[in-house]
């Protein structure tokens, strides 16, 4: 089975990215060993995930692959975005960080989302960006069990479901991330 390194130790993203490539095995930061706190300092989802996949790369000399993902509302001109993970504060929770939105989003009725991710692969010395976005809207509340970031407050387009009531099949086939990955499957597999 081919390997490739994930620079990441979300267990939620691992999970939905191992059962989107199945057929090869996905190694975590854990797995090899690394638990550094690898810095996020860049102003764009591109910066970032080149930044987490050149750190493992250029530290461990692994082939690796990493992704980062913004939530970007409309009426809020595009944000929290890059800065997601630390919209409600640098030590901000995930359920911080809804509550922020939710109190944002309180007197408007423009809705409109979506989760951008970015993909940052590096192989054999070169880097290569790979893109998913996926449209939808913000809920009045947290609805769903899921407790991965935003997820139970985003209800992606042509669905009644939020991302936090799908099952991981049913979120990869339409996500984000999904799509970005399944675009670097198709240049691993190319
Ligand atoms: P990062 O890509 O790990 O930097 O994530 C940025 C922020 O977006 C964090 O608050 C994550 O919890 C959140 N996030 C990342 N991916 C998802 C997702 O697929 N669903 C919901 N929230 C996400």
């Amino acid at each position: 089975m081919k390997k490739l390194v994930f620079a990441t130790n979300n267990p939620h993203k691992l999970a939905e990215v191992r059962a989107l490539i199945p057929q090869w095995e996905i190694v975590s930061l854990s797995d090899i060993g690394c638990f550094d706190e690898i810095p996020e300092t860049a102003a764009t989802l591109e910066g970032n995930a080149k930044q987490k996949a050149d750190f493992i790369t250029r530290k461990y000399g692994y082939d690796c692959f990493a992704d980062d993902t913004g939530l970007e509302v409309e009426a809020l001109n595009g944000a929290p975005g890059v800065y997601s993970a630390r919209y409600a504060g640098e030590t901000a929770t995930p359920k911080d960080n809804i509550q922020k939105l939710l109190d944002r989003l309180k007197n408007t009725t423009n809705k409109k989302a979506q989760f951008k991710t970015v993909v940052a692969l590096n192989l054999k010395g070169e880097t290569h960006l790979f893109e998913g976005v996926c449209k939808g809207h913000i809920l009045e509340k947290e609805t769903g069990k899921s407790s991965f970031g935003y997820d139970p407050i985003f209800l992606p387009d042509g669905f009644t479901k939020s991302f936090a009531q799908m099952t991981k099949g049913e979120k990869g086939a339409i996500s984000h991330r999904g799509k970005a990955i399944h675009k670097l499957i198709r240049f691993l597999e190319s």
